[in-house]
């Protein structure tokens, strides 16, 4: 039976509806302000720069940032976590990263391997998705420039110990960049908690800001070396061939999404008490994972962790074949395939055609989620049938 109810399950790629206050303030600006931030002297530019700065500030206190000069906005996860990546790693330094990465920190630094000779150190993870500090650890030269390690896996959920390890390595001389684009806006994140050098975030995720927002966090040690990767206008000192040296200037070449920036910042005051967003994450995860447990002949990947999403496969059936079949007869909407992360896959098993994953989001009910396990079950007993 066909049905035109939609019931939205993919939140780990970009979390939807957004509230009609972030809706509002995004128009508002449009409507009534519109100038560009940064590039003049006149009220409205003065506004749109006024607005920019209250959300820098917003994001500095929110991850508990020592300064809002340590923030940068980007376009998205992809553009901060190149940022970071391009702008501290140079020809023949040596990079240690997780196999559950996503794309976007595994190709830059593929490309970085294949083109600029940078020394690639890819660490395994156990079946269920997770790092081992020790096995990380060992991972780490003397002269290791860069460590990067996912908060949490978009393909199952697991969280990595981001804390353990950026313990380990406050003392050394390798900058650990965290990807917190699975965790941002649902698990509290202090970055000297975490003992992280930088944090990328984009905002359209568990944040519930729009498409188009990203945060990128350098800690005040890094503000000098860390080089610009993209070139252009700042609004500032604009009589010179070369970029201010100042942050967060140096890494925001170009106009900003000053919209979509105005709604990321409503969306965070809306956030309320991340405690009991994370508690009803909890519960969506709990009930994800036992009910797609309960189900006979599906796998379900990964470890039953705080986030709301999990990976699963079928003997003999393609993922998108269950995507294509849970979309049109049950208005379930979940993605099948990669997830983008090339290289976890290997270690849970799912190499051959990926996963079906399902991720609820903030807004997601306990009864939805009840839904789409029916769902997911008649799906299954159907083709186990046929
Ligand atoms: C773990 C992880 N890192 C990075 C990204 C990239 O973020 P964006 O899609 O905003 O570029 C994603 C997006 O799915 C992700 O899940």
């Amino acid at each position: 039976m066909a049905t035109n109810h939609r019931i939205y399950m993919d939140h780990a790629a970009t979390s939807w509806p957004k509230s009609e206050a972030v809706l509002s303030a995004m128009t508002d600006f449009i409507r009534n302000c519109g100038s560009a931030a940064g590039r003049g002297g006149y009220r409205s530019a003065v506004e749109a720069d006024r607005l920019i700065s209250l959300v820098r500030r917003q994001l500095a206190a929110f991850i508990e940032s020592p300064s809002s000069d340590c923030i940068s906005f980007h376009s998205n996860g992809t553009a901060a976590l190149n940022t970071a990546i391009y702008g501290l790693v140079g020809p023949g330094d040596h990079v240690v990263v997780s196999a559950a990465e996503h794309n976007s920190v595994l190709r830059p630094l593929h490309e970085l391997a294949q083109r600029s000779g940078v020394r690639l150190s890819i660490v395994p993870v156990s079946v269920g998705g997770a790092v081992e500090v020790d096995h990380f650890l060992e991972a780490i030269e003397p002269e290791t420039r860069l460590a990067v390690l996912t908060h949490a896996s978009n393909v199952t959920g697991v969280m990595q110990p981001v804390a353990e390890i950026g313990k380990s390595l406050r003392s050394t001389q390798t900058a650990l960049l965290c990807d917190a684009a699975q965790t941002f806006g649902s698990v509290p994140i202090s970055v000297s908690e975490l003992g992280v050098d930088l944090l990328a975030a984009p905002g359209h995720k568990c944040s519930g800001g729009p498409l188009g927002t990203a945060l990128l966090y350098v800690s005040p040690e890094l503000h000098e070396q860390i080089r610009p990767s993209v070139y252009g206008g700042t609004g500032s000192q604009s009589e010179s061939l070369e970029m201010p040296l100042s942050m967060p200037q140096k890494l925001e070449p170009g106009n900003l999404n000053v919209p979509a920036i105005c709604g990321w910042g409503v969306a965070l005051t809306e956030l309320g008490d991340l405690g009991t967003r994370q508690q009803h994450s909890l519960s969506l995860s709990r009930k994800l994972h036992e009910g797609l447990r309960g189900i006979s002949s599906l796998s379900v990947h990964g470890s039953e962790g705080s986030l709301p999403i999990a990976s699963v496969t079928m003997e003999g059936l393609d993922p998108a074949d269950l995507a294509a079949i849970l979309d049109s007869e049950f208005g379930v909407e979940a993605r099948a395939g990669f997830h983008c992360a090339a290289l976890i896959h290997e270690y849970l098993g799912t190499e051959s055609k990926g996963t079906l994953r399902l991720s609820a989001g903030h807004g997601t009910q306990i009864a939805e989620v009840e839904m789409v396990i029916r769902a997911v079950s008649e799906v299954v007993e159907e083709l186990g049938r046929s």
